[in-house]
């Protein structure tokens, strides 16, 4: 890793309080386990420099990270601004490849399916929770036929079914929160499909961060929905400088009285989300 990475790496690693990974799908109000039917994602990966990374002052293991702490962070490590572009993006690192381990869930269309973040204790503390603030989003894209949902790449057309945005200027409905919640439109024409779940951190100097994962999932229904007519594609849709993606210098402003320790000076309910409306069915 050069200088420059290994100073961004130092300070995206201690600016960040955590990273998540959505590893429970939600059906039934039953939590499934962690990965059985979400898709496994690779673990970030990264080369650790000379001499070790130095740790926090004070920090309770010393003067340098053991690399068992910091490998814990790396499957939960988040995708940022560049990765948009890459095909990572629509399921999570690498989750576009077969999965032939993970499990088809079946799923009622009009009932409420959610994900929620796997737990896991690095850095000496636990993670649980969606520790940053920004928008929630959900999509489904169905598989063409001819092709397993296991070995399909997820290269289709995503509906979104869903949008959790800010509760007020200060705060985002999601922030803190273990689960996000959602309703499978009822329409929804029955099959196998991708349900892609992404959580955003909007930040400014390409440096957001992107939460993705996705459940394979049957639906089963009435259907009888018209399919939306603005789909997005994965990579395609977002575009790395947009509004949604990309704050503006300034306007992300570091305030310890803030709930979450940053507001933005235009407030959070003038934030609009990325990609295409909303289909209810
Ligand atoms: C999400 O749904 C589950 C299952 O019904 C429920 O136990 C949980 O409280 C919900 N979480 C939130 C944040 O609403
Ligand atoms: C990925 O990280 C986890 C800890 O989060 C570790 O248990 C696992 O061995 C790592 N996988 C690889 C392939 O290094
Ligand atoms: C959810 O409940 C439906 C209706 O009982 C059932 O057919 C389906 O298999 C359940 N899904 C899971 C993942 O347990
Ligand atoms: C979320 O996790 C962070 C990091 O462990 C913790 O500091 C915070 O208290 C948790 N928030 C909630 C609402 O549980």
């Amino acid at each position: 890793m050069s200088l420059a990475g290994f100073l961004l790496f130092s300070a995206l690693l201690f600016r960040a309080r955590a990273h998540y990974n959505f590893a429970h799908l939600i059906v039934n109000n039953t939590v499934t386990k962690p990965y059985e039917y979400v898709r496994m994602v690779t673990n970030h990966t990264f080369t650790i420099p000379d001499g070790g990374l130095p740790a926090k002052p004070g920090a309770p293991y010393g003067n340098q990270i053991p690399w068992e702490e910091l490998e814990r962070l790396m499957r939960p490590w988040p995708q940022y601004s560049a990765d948009v572009l890459t095909a990572n993006h629509r399921c999570g690192r690498d989750a576009w490849r077969p999965s032939l381990s993970t499990g088809i869930a079946d799923v009622i269309a009009g009932e409420s399916v959610g994900f929620q973040v796997e737990s896991y204790v690095a850095l000496m503390q636990q993670y649980d929770n969606i520790t940053h603030i920004g928008p929630g989003l959900a999509y489904l894209a169905k598989k063409p036929d001819g092709i397993d949902l296991a070995q399909w790449d997820g290269d289709g057309d995503w509906m979104k079914i869903d949008y959790k945005g800010p509760d007020t200027d200060d705060t985002w409905s999601l922030f803190g929160q273990k689960q996000y919640n959602f309703t499978i439109p009822r329409s929804t024409p029955p099959g196998q499909y991708l349900l892609r779940v992404e959580h955003i951190n909007p930040s400014p100097k390409s440096e957001t961060e992107f939460y993705v994962n996705c459940a394979q999932v049957n639906i089963l229904g009435p259907g009888g929905g018209t399919p939306p007519k603005s789909f997005a594609r994965f990579p395609g849709t977002y575009k790395v400088d947009e509004p949604a993606l990309s704050l503006p210098d300034g306007e992300q402003i570091v305030d310890s009285k803030a709930r979450n320790g940053v507001r933005w000076l235009h407030g959070f309910l003038a934030y609009v989300p990325p990609g295409p409306t909303v289909w209810t069915g």
